[in-house]
This record gives C-alpha cells, structure tokens and sequence, in this order.
C-alpha cells in the first residue's frame, strides 16, 4: 500500500550494555513499521550484537570505526550524522552518556553524536548503581537541558541480577516513542495536518451481572489500524475504545469505555468539546443491553427450579446516527462501517440514508469471512453516489487506503472553496 507521506528514517545508535539483546527486535519492528534503519555500532555494543545481525535486520551497512575507509567512503561521517530524522542511542550506556554530555568525540558514535543538530532520543539501559551514580544524573540532566529526549529506564529485574531503575524499556516501548515522535512531526507537514479526527473503535460488553455480560466478536483492529493511518499522514487523532486487548497506538489520544451508554457519553462530550473535522465510526456498538443489571451473580438454581432467567433487552443509543445529526458539533464528514452478513451493499446503502453520515464502508462479516477478529478486510466505500467495490486487504491496508482518500477528499474541498 501506499508509503507514509513522509520517508521516516533512524540512525540507530547501539552501545556497550548488556540492554543490546534487544536491538534485534527493535530493529524488525522498525521496520515492519515502515521505518528505515541504519546502524552504528560501539565497540562495547559490538560484545553484546554482531555487526552481521544488524546488517542482515537492517539491510543496511553497519558502521563501526571513525576513521574507517569503508565508512567514509560511503557516506562521511559527517553525512553519517545528517543522514536521519531521528538520532536513537539505544541501549545508551552510562559511557556514552557522559561522553555525550562532555561533548567527546573519541569514536564514531561520539563524533556523530556531535557532529549533529537531529533530534536525539536515548534509552539508557545500566546498573542500578551507575544510574543512581551523581555523575550520570548529572550527565542526564545535562543532556536533558540540550533538548535529549530520554525514554526510561525502568525498575525491574536486571541481567546483573540487581533490581532497581537502570533496566532498558521494552523495544514494543522505543517503537511507539518512535512513532510518537514521527507523529508529531508529521502534525506541521502531513496531508491531514490540521484536521482534528475522532474514531470508536471495538466492541461493546452490555453487562448482565458483575461477571456476565453480552458482547461481540469485534477486536478493534480495524479502528485502531485507522486511527494509526490518520496520525501516519497528520490528522490529530482521537480514539474512543471499547474493550480490546489492543496496545494503544503512539501518538494518539485513547479514552476507553465498556458499554454503549458509556461510549454514547464519551463519543458527544468529546465531540462537544472541540471542532472535528472528520468521525469515523467503526465500534461494533451492541444494539441491545440487558434490560436490568444485576448487582450479584445470578445464581443457578438446583434440579428442576434451574430456570434459565429471562432475557429482557433494551435498544442502544446510535452513536453514528447521533454525531450524524444536524447539531453545532457535527464533524464536517462522518462516516459509519456496516458490518453485513448478506446483500451487504444493499444493506450498507439504506444503513448510509438512515444514519445520515456522509460515507459508510461496508464489510461482509459473515461466518467463513474471517473478518470479524481477523486480520483482513473487504470492503466497498460507498458515498451519497457511489460505491468503490476494494480487493482483499490487510486491515492496515484497508486503513492507509481510507485515511489517503480522506486526505485527497479535504484537499479537494479546500480547492473548491
Ligand atoms: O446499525 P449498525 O450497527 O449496523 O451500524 C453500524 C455503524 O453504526 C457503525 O459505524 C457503528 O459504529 C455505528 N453504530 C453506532 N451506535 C450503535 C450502533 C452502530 O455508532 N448503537
């Protein structure tokens, strides 16, 4: 699918700490993300990870030396320090942290380090005792004041067998600070920056009692890969969330709610609180909650009184058809999801008049479709007067192509007015 509207590249710096394990990791989830890396290895860093396994993640040429000809010969260390938007130093060794508050350039980390004005992110990865030491707080405060950005440490078990803060945060925890700082970045540049987006995503629990309750198979994936596709081009983004076990995307501002009141209430205050110009709904909102919650277990009864107790239900409030609704809050485009098992379009259609939003994306989540919890989707994007019939794709897929529209449709309106 299409490429983030702006190429987003690390020069990942990697030193002597024991935290260096994790670099791999970080490094596949860089770029499964999108994000191209390229490698700078210490000489302490090189005791932990090869040179030949940051190359193979990477695909990309490992620098090690300062005054390596290979190096310079394809790309000066000079150019090596401009040649990314984000300098990362992870793991950041109590070494290079003083080196990079003294200002040192002894080898071809330092010198980068130096030699740069990209923004810096480190995540220190040591001994409790050299963290808690007076000179690294005081190297970190130093590098705090000239604009470092530091993620961690945390407190926790470390591989000395000490506890305490000093231990690296998890490369699941860089990659979203990562994103984060891309995300922001993109806010000033990116086709939708400026447009402030609200998005429901996931299912509904309507409870029944203090342990039951009714709910639906919907993960919220398809709603939290949207909301990353809207931040991804620069839109300011808000996700409303029932209950998923999903990480909450980086640079995004998530508020969860369990039931569709809840979410109701959520969904108008936050809307109410600030011009959208765009809402997507893609919660799988349950239509119907017990009509009475009990405040104990409901219990089973013995032999032949075991009467299974009746279900009584009460419809839900819409969302979608209340955001959709003439009002003073009403985003400038809102758009709804039809989850269908059969004549989806036709279903799709009459849902789209009946709501009142402006766009619907319909899906066929019938039994075989694998969509409801799974990780693809197809759809058909129907507005007042058409319908886009789309391929098979990847629910991030599905969220890029959706989130480019949308930004081709603002731009459009823009022109005209
Ligand atoms: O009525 P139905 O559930 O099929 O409509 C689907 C669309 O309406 C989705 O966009 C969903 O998020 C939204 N919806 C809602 N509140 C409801 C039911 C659905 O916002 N109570």
């Amino acid at each position: 699918m299409a490429a983030p509207a702006v190429p987003r590249s690390v020069l990942l710096i990697v030193s002597g700490s024991i935290a260096a394990f994790k670099v791999p990791e970080l490094i596949r989830l860089l770029k499964a993300d999108g994000i191209q890396v390229r490698c700078v290895l210490t000489q302490g860093g090189s005791q932990f990870v090869t040179p030949l396994t940051l190359q193979a993640l990477s695909g990309q040429p490992v620098h090690t030396d300062l005054f390596s000809l290979t190096t310079e010969q394809e790309m000066g260390h000079i150019a090596l320090s401009r040649s990314a938007d984000l300098l990362l130093v992870c793991p950041a060794s109590a070494n290079l942290l003083a080196r990079m508050a003294g200002g040192l350039a002894d080898d071809l980390a330092s010198t980068v380090l130096l030699a740069t004005d990209t923004p810096v992110m480190v995540a220190p990865g040591m001994n409790v005792r050299m963290w808690d030491h007076p000179a690294t707080q005081a190297n970190i405060k130093t590098l705090k004041e000239r604009g470092v950005t530091f993620l961690g440490p945390v407190s926790g078990e470390m591989a000395c067998g000490e506890y305490g803060p000093g231990r690296m945060v998890e490369p699941a925890d860089v990659l979203d600070a990562v994103l984060g700082f891309f995300r922001q970045q993109v806010r000033q540049t990116g086709p939708l920056a400026g447009k402030a987006c609200l998005v429901t995503a996931g299912p509904t629990h309507e409870p029944l009692d203090p342990v039951r309750y009714l709910a639906n198979r919907s993960s919220g994936k398809q709603g939290y890969a949207l909301a990353e596709a809207l931040a991804d081009l620069g839109a300011e983004v808000t996700l409303i969330s029932g209950p998923t076990g999903l990480r909450p995307p980086a640079g995004v501002t998530v508020s969860f709610s369990e039931t569709a009141c809840e979410m109701q209430d959520l969904t108008l205050d936050t809307a109410r609180s600030k011009a959208f110009d765009l809402a997507i709904c893609t919660a799988a909102v349950a239509d119907w909650r017990p009509a009475y919650v009990q405040d104990q277990k409901i219990k089973k009864k013995v032999g032949k009184d075991d009467v299974p107790p009746p279900l009584a239900l009460l419809p839900n409030p819409d969302i979608l058809a209340e955001l959709s609704a003439p009002s003073s809050f009403r985003p400038q485009l809102v758009v709804g999801f039809a989850a269908e098992t059969e004549t989806v379009e036709a279903h799709a259609r009459a849902k789209l008049a009946r709501k009142g939003c402006d766009w619907i994306v319909a899906n066929h989540v019938g039994a075989g479709s694998g969509v409801m919890g799974g990780s693809e989707n197809q759809v058909i994007l129907m507005t007042q007067d058409t319908a886009e019939h789309w391929p098979r794709l990847s629910k991030e897929d599905v969220a890029r192509r959706l989130a480019i529209t949308l930004a081709d449709w603002f731009s459009k309106r823009h022109k005209s007015l």
